[in-house]
């Protein structure tokens, strides 16, 4: 769920904007990404960035809300003081950044759209968290700038939006940016776009933080890819817009965490829908080893069976969470 200050703050946005516009707004820019992605610009008017906030935005801030989750479960000590969004929208991840890591003080956001920068301020000005009142918004293209140095740099669903996007992923290799993530949707063409960037990462000596246990190569075969899911609750309009009936929907997205140092090594990360039987779970994992393999944990192995009972599609194995 979005934070409650930001759910008002897009729907203010809306009061002045009829339901047919928004609705037309949000099927052309559907077409836009069925045309391909590569050259598009998102927003193409008003109408469509305001679609966007009320159907994309929950969606992109799930997405990066578990992904953050991610990296805070695996490096559990380390503080991220700084965050640079890049291709920042309407500050989407930020918001999910500041939920989750507590240090967090330091934001640049960088946005080629300065109708985008415009809501995303006004949106962070109903925020109460000291963070945004010193946030640093550039409107500038991601092929021309200059990286800050900063502990964390997100790019979220822009990749897909750059077609030099492999110059853009060395730039930030060279850079004093200490962890990278990337998230994309959860399509074929999403994850693949993850793996180019996993293959080039790992040549250059960068390790992985999630969602893989191993620098391996990616053991996904033709006609899979790896991805995860965040359940979005879904607002009135959300609904009226997407003339959907369920109350949620469940946004899929691919996703890589880099960082600098070595990690603690994890056995496996769950990759699929773990089979819950009586006596027995049965937990797709893609293992430390490179490989894909199910591993079944019996009652009989007291220690882990109530973890592996709670385990789900995307946790990391063993789960590093003390309650778990
Ligand atoms: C799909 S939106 C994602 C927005 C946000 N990151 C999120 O997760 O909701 C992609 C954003 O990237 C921006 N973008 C695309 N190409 C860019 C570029 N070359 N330089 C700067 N911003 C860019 C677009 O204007 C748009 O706001």
């Amino acid at each position: 769920m979005l934070p409650p200050e930001l759910q008002q703050g897009i729907e203010a946005f809306l009061e002045n904007i009829d339901l047919k516009t928004l609705k037309a707004a949000r099927e052309s820019t559907s077409a836009d990404y069925r045309k391909g992605a590569d050259s598009h610009h998102t927003f193409q008017n008003r109408s469509q960035l305001l679609s966007y906030l009320v159907t994309r935005l929950p969606a992109t801030y799930g997405a990066a809300l578990q992904v953050f989750g991610q990296m805070q479960e695996r490096l559990p000590n380390q503080p991220i003081r700084s965050l640079i969004d890049l291709g920042a929208g309407p500050g989407s991840a930020t918001w999910a950044a500041l939920d989750v890591f507590p240090d967090l003080q330091q934001l640049f956001l960088f946005e080629r759209e300065f109708q985008v920068i415009e809501v995303g301020k006004k949106l962070s000005a109903l925020s109460a968290h000291p963070a945004w009142k010193e946030a640093q918004w550039q409107e500038s293209s991601l092929d021309s700038l200059t990286l800050p140095k900063a502990d964390l740099a997100v790019l979220s669903y822009v990749i897909a939006e750059i077609p030099f996007y492999s110059q853009l992923i060395h730039r930030l290799f060279e850079s004093e940016i200490s962890f990278i993530a990337i998230i994309e949707p959860g399509t074929p063409a999403g994850f693949e776009r993850i793996r180019s960037i996993r293959a080039i990462a790992i040549q250059q000596k960068w390790n992985i933080v999630a969602p893989c246990p191993h620098l391996f190569s990616c053991p996904m075969k033709e006609g899979h890819w790896c991805h995860f899911a965040a359940r979005i609750e879904r607002s009135r309009l959300h609904r009226q817009l997407k003339e959907g009936a369920l109350g949620y929907e469940d946004e899929k997205y691919s996703y890589l965490i880099l960082g600098k140092d070595p990690l603690p090594p994890l056995e496996g990360r769950v990759v699929g829908t773990p089979h819950k039987a009586s006596g027995h779970v049965r937990l797709p994992l893609c293992a430390a080893d490179g490989k894909l393999k199910e591993i079944i944990i019996s009652r009989r192995e007291k220690s882990i069976y109530k973890k592996a009972r709670k385990a789900e599609w995307g946790t990391a194995w063993p789960p590093c969470k003390a309650e778990m």
